[in-house]
C-alpha cells in the first residue's frame, strides 16, 4: 500500500482544497492530512474560521482522505513520514523547494494550486454572529 501525507489548515473548505485531496489521493492508496491544530495556527499568526475538531470532521467526510492526525511543530514532518512510513508527501506549489529535506525520506510532490480560491478569500465573505 502506498501511503501520501499533506499539511495544511484547511479552514471553510474549498474546491481548491478538493482539487488538491484528490489529486495527492491519486498518488496512492492512502491518504493522511496532518491538520494545524489551533494552537500551531496561533503559532503562525493565523486565526482559522472553524475550530480543529470541526475542520477535522469535515476532512473525515471527504472520499480523498483516510486520516486526519494534528500539526503542532514545523519540525515534526520527519517524524510522521517514518511513524506513517510514507511514499509521498504532497503540498501545493506555494510550497515549493521547502521541503526538499524530506527528499532522504520519501518522494516529495508539489502540485499546482488552483487558482482564484483560497481560504482567506472565501472567509472575507462570511459573517460570524
Ligand atoms: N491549495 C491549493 N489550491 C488553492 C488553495 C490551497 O492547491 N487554491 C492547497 C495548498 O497549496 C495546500 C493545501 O491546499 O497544499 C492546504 O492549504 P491551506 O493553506 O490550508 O489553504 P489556503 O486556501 O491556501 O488558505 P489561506 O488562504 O489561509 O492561505
Amino acid at each position: 500500500m502506498k501511503r501520501v501525507i499533506t499539511y495544511g489548515t484547511f479552514d471553510v473548505l474549498h474546491y481548491g482544497h478538493i482539487n488538491l485531496l484528490k489529486r495527492a489521493r491519486a498518488l496512492g492508496d492512502y491518504l493522511i492530512v496532518v491538520l494545524s491544530s489551533d494552537e500551531f495556527n496561533a503559532i503562525k499568526n493565523k486565526k482559522s474560521y472553524y475550530t480543529y475538531e470541526q475542520r477535522k470532521m469535515i476532512l473525515e467526510a471527504c472520499r480523498y482522505v483516510d486520516l486526519v492526525v494534528p500539526e503542532h511543530t514545523w519540525e515534526q514532518k520527519v517524524d510522521d513520514v517514518k511513524k506513517y512510513h510514507v511514499d509521498v508527501f504532497v503540498m501545493g506549489d506555494d510550497w515549493s523547494g521547502k521541503f526538499d529535506f524530506l527528499k532522504e525520506f520519501c518522494d516529495v510532490i508539489y502540485l499546482p494550486r488552483t487558482p482564484d480560491v483560497c481560504s482567506t478569500e472565501t472567509k472575507k465573505h462570511l459573517i460570524k454572529n
